[in-house]
C-alpha cells in the first residue's frame, strides 16, 4: 500500500532524513542519516540532535530552537544552510542542511535533510588550486 511505499522511499533515500521534536530530541532517523554520521539508528533516537555537531553550535542549538519557537523567525528553515556535522568518530564534515517545520495534529516536529557535500568541497578545492 501507499504507507509501505512511502516507508521504502525514506529507507532508501541517499540523503539523511532526521526528525526532532521541539526540544531537539531525535525521533526518527533514516538509514542514510545513520550511515553519514557513523551511528546505528538506535544510538541516535532519543538523543539530542546537538550530538551531531561541533561547538559552538553544540551548546547553542537548544537555544536556536527555543528562539524559533518564541519568535517564529528561522535562520535555516525555508532557506537551508551549509553547516559542519560531527561523526561518531569525531571527524567533522560539511553538509547542506534544509529544515522544514511540520505541524502535526497534536504537536510540532522538524524534519532535517542532510546532504553530505564533502566530495563537492574537495572538487571545488582542487579546481581552485588548478587555476
Ligand atoms: C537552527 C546548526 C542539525 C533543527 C540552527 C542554526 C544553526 C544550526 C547554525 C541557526 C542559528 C541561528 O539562529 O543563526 C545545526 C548544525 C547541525 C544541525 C551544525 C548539524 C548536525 C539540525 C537538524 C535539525 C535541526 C538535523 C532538524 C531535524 C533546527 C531548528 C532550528 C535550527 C528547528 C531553528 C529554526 C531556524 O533557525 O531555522 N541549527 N543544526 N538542526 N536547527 Fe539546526
Amino acid at each position: 500500500d501507499n504507507q509501505t511505499r512511502l516507508k521504502t522511499i525514506i529507507e532508501t533515500a541517499v540523503d539523511g532524513i532526521i526528525t526532532i521534536d521541539t526540544r531537539g530530541i531525535m525521533e526518527s532517523v533514516n538509514p542514510a542519516a545513520a550511515r553519514i554520521f557513523g551511528y546505528d539508528t538506535a544510538e541516535m533516537i532519543g538523543q539530542n540532535v546537538s550530538l551531531l555537531m561541533p561547538e559552538p553550535d553544540h551548546s547553542l542549538h537548544d537555544g536556536y530552537i527555543a528562539r524559533y519557537m518564541r519568535t517564529g523567525e528561522g535562520q535555516i528553515i525555508g532557506k537551508g544552510r551549509e553547516v559542519l556535522g560531527k561523526k561518531k568518530t569525531g571527524k567533522l564534515f560539511p553538509f547542506f542542511l534544509s529544515i522544514a517545520e511540520v505541524k502535526l495534529q497534536d504537536k510540532t516536529i522538524f524534519t532535517g535533510i542532510v546532504h553530505d557535500i564533502t566530495d563537492l568541497k574537495k572538487t571545488e578545492e582542487r579546481l581552485r588550486e588548478s587555476e
